[in-house]
């Protein structure tokens, strides 16, 4: 436990800047890790002269379905909004965008096990992982055109024109990520109707716990997913979801991962999405990041042993960031 705790104060510190007197609301799923970290991180920031408050909401079922009103309301009156779910992230939200619209800092903390909670993340490892997420972000901004690849049989390309691609890190302000377990993330909204190939998805999707038992191919035709093919119970309950409403099935996300800490022996979506080179692709919503597609899902899918042509230069081999 007090290995955690110091840890926590890294982030509330050089993460987060986390000040005397600033009113922090903490909102973690009803489970018990979210719940256990939650207290936690509100006892770190409460000694540093913060008034941190913990709010416990029933587990959402979809990434982007809403927090109760009572909470969205709280969470506008707040300096700073700490969300630690289960699984299913916050950050697709209307209530999320209207935090960030006002300039209050969001932070998005993965779940992890306790062991990886435990693993020292410094000051250093924080600005690192801040400075990697800028750069992808710069370029990904400026970039026209991506083309996507991985060993494991991905090759889709896209048109980035237009798009502005946000950095989602530690230190990313108003909307930011947590050190540990040190995830970060370069991500954009592609231009809709634009993305053609297949991505196979290999390590993980948002949703399901731990690993795939084997790969998932998306195949994408004028940016929209026009079929899965994989393990039966999973192209089902894909398919599914690909069909709840009309934006439902469009590409509508790419993301590479910024952070050197994550281990590279996967072990799920809520760690891994985060690792240095990893990508994941997600088909749903993504007005709220840039984008003009809503959906009520927003489904990511990981894979890795990727390579990033922007502009046909390449920017990542084989998961390392150049
Ligand atoms: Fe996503």
């Amino acid at each position: 436990m007090l290995e955690y705790i110091s840890n926590f104060r890294v982030a509330a510190e050089a993460a987060w800047d986390i000040k005397p007197g600033e009113q922090v609301l903490i909102v973690v799923d009803d489970t018990a890790r979210p719940t256990l970290y939650g207290q936690a991180f509100r006892e770190v920031m409460n000694a540093m002269g913060a008034e941190a408050t913990l709010v416990i909401i029933r587990e959402r079922e979809l990434a982007g379905q809403e927090p109760p009103p009572s909470v969205a309301a709280a969470m506008l009156g707040a300096d700073v909004v700490i969300r630690i779910p289960e699984k299913w992230n916050m950050v697709h939200t209307n209530a999320r965008r209207a935090v960030t619209d006002k300039g209050i800092r969001f932070f998005h903390v993965s779940c992890g096990p306790e062991p990886l909670m435990r693993q020292p993340v410094t000051a250093d490892d924080i600005y690192q992982i801040a400075q990697r997420t800028e750069k992808l972000t710069r370029l990904l901004t400026e970039a026209d055109q991506a083309r996507v690849t991985s060993l494991g049989g991905t090759d889709i390309t896209m048109s980035l024109r237009g798009r502005r691609a946000m950095g989602m890190h530690p230190r990313g302000r108003p909307l930011g990520s947590s050190p540990i377990p040190g995830t970060g993330e370069a991500t954009l909204p592609p231009v809709e109707g634009t993305a053609e190939g297949v991505v196979v998805v290999d390590i993980s999707i948002a949703g399901r716990e731990g690993l795939l038992p084997s790969p998932v191919m998306w195949i994408v035709e004028r940016g929209r997913i026009v079929d899965f093919q994989g393990p039966p119970s999973i192209v089902e309950w894909l398919r599914d979801l690909a069909s709840r409403d009309a934006g439902a099935s469009v590409l509508c996300q790419l993301a590479i991962g910024t952070s050197h800490t994550v281990p590279a022996v996967a072990s799920g979506m809520n760690i891994d999405h985060g690792r240095e080179g990893r990508i994941h692709m997600a088909f749903g919503r993504n007005d709220d990041f840039g984008g003009t597609t809503y959906s009520v899902v927003h489904v990511d899918g990981l894979f890795g042993r990727t390579s990033v042509d922007l502009d046909g230069v390449r920017i990542i081999e084989n998961e390392k960031v150049k």
